[in-house]
């Protein structure tokens, strides 16, 4: 599916669209078409990471991305954020509280490669940062790390120019891989999770953190061997 094919088919199921429509004034076709601006400014950010890859690897011979994931969130879980969050039922409601509608994770090589990306974003004159969260510098207590953003960024329609909000995750390939797991793990059904299978998946994200730490010590001794 190309890109615009893409926008046009912002999987909507009738009763989500019923959903909304039921317990807000909003219309159905207001609700696409923010849908549809969240989608560009998804894409913006994508395209933004793309070119800060190609740059970067033309100067220096290598990749610091290995991997672009992007998501909107389904409007099943934007309700029930809202609901949880005890907002109104509404597309104001959802603009103003809910950060992640649009997501995009950036899996990078090397930790150092996360910040490189983060500040190189950051320092673009269109991207208005609105909150940061360093889990690499102070990990969750239960081991996750990730570097997280909430940025503006415009996008530019026919007639006007709208700042819409994107959050931005950063992570290594080993953060990604404990973090998938991790969810596939915590949130298995009828499944309790002890304590010890907790501090188990601690010690794997403190091993992965270790892996991290050496392969970026490698990469700089390899690159201080250039001939
Ligand atoms: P949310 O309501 O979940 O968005 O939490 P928040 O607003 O406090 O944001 P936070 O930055 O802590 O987390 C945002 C997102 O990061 C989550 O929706 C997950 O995608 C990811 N995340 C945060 N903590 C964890 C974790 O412990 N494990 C995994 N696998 N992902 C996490
Ligand atoms: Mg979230």
């Amino acid at each position: 599916m190309n890109e615009d094919s893409k926008l046009q088919h912002i999987n909507l199921s009738d009763d989500e669209i019923l959903a909304l429509l039921e317990s807000g004034s909003q219309k159905a076709a207001e609700f696409q078409q923010l849908m549809a601006y969240y989608h560009c400014a998804m894409m913006e950010i994508e395209t933004k990471f793309k070119v800060l890859d190609h740059a970067f690897s033309l100067q220096h011979d290598r990749k610091p991305i290995s991997a672009i994931k992007t998501r909107i969130k389904s409007l099943k879980s934007i309700w029930e954020k809202l609901q949880r969050r005890h907002n109104s039922i509404t597309l104001h409601a959802m603009e103003e509280n809910i950060n992640d509608v649009a997501g995009v994770r950036v899996v990078c090589s090397f930790p150092e490669d996360v910040y490189l990306l983060a500040d190189a974003l950051l320092s673009q004159d269109d991207i208005t940062l609105i909150e940061k969260k360093d889990y690499i510098a102070a990990p969750k207590p239960n081991g996750y790390r990730s570097l997280h953003l909430i940025v503006a960024v415009p996008i530019f329609l026919a007639h006007e120019k709208r700042m819409m909000k994107v959050e931005i995750q950063l992570r290594t390939i080993a953060m990604d891989f404990w973090a998938e797991l991790e969810h596939q793990l915590r949130y298995k059904k009828d499944v309790v999770f002890t304590e010890e299978m907790a501090k188990e998946l601690h010690d794997c994200a403190e091993i992965s953190a270790a892996l991290d730490h050496r392969m970026e010590t490698l990469r700089r001794t390899v690159s201080g061997c250039i001939t």
